[in-house]
């Protein structure tokens, strides 16, 4: 718990450090989003561990359980970093290829994670800034502060009427 409280107090502060961003002004078109979904749930798939809706029940039983998504409070700064740099010690991985190989995660290296005995799982795959910025894009859109999942969220969530949308 501690190093989760250091590491998104270490957040907040290069997110202060970085200034407002203005990258979101206009809004995701759709086609973003979309691609962005498919990141989140193949090519990085966070669902095994968040859950296809983020809400933290993870879809692969051997994988840890997941934050709930749902509920957080992260802005899009902050996602990008926790994406990016990970939750060392939290089971969350870091999904730049260059994490903690140069002072981009809060100045820290592998090294210093291994001094502190703080472990990442391995990603499913590594994301280009484009990607985590889709990823961004979606959560923002259609996770992050969005609440429980209900059938309507669901059929916009897939941009269609899907089965899994009648467990709701
Ligand atoms: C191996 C399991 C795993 C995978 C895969 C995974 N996560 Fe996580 N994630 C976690 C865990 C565990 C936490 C921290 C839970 C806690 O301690 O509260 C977390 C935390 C987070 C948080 C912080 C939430 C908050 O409000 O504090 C975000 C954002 C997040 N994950 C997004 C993602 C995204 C996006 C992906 C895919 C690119 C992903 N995660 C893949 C396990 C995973």
């Amino acid at each position: 718990m501690t190093t989760r409280i250091l590491w998104i107090s270490g957040l907040a502060a290069v997110v202060l450090a970085g200034g407002p961003s203005f990258a979101a002004a206009q809004g995701p078109s759709d086609a973003n989003i979309r691609a962005g979904r498919r990141i989140y749930t193949q090519k990085a798939d966070c669902q095994a561990c968040h859950g296809w809706s983020g809400d933290g029940v993870r879809m692969d039983p051997q994988s840890p359980d997941g934050a709930n998504l749902r509920v957080s409070t992260l802005d899009r700064d902050q996602l990008i970093f926790v994406i990016k740099c990970g939750l060392p010690g939290r089971d969350m991985p870091a999904f730049d290829r260059l994490s903690y190989s140069d002072d981009r995660c809060l100045g820290r290296t592998q090294a210093d994670l291994d001094r502190m005995g703080l472990r990442l799982p391995d990603p499913a795959a590594t994301l280009q800034n484009r990607e985590v910025e889709r990823l961004a894009d979606f959560l923002l859109a259609k996770v992050v502060g969005q609440g429980e999942m209900t059938r309507e969220k669901c059929v916009d969530f897939w941009g269609e009427e899907v089965d899994v949308c009648n467990e709701f």
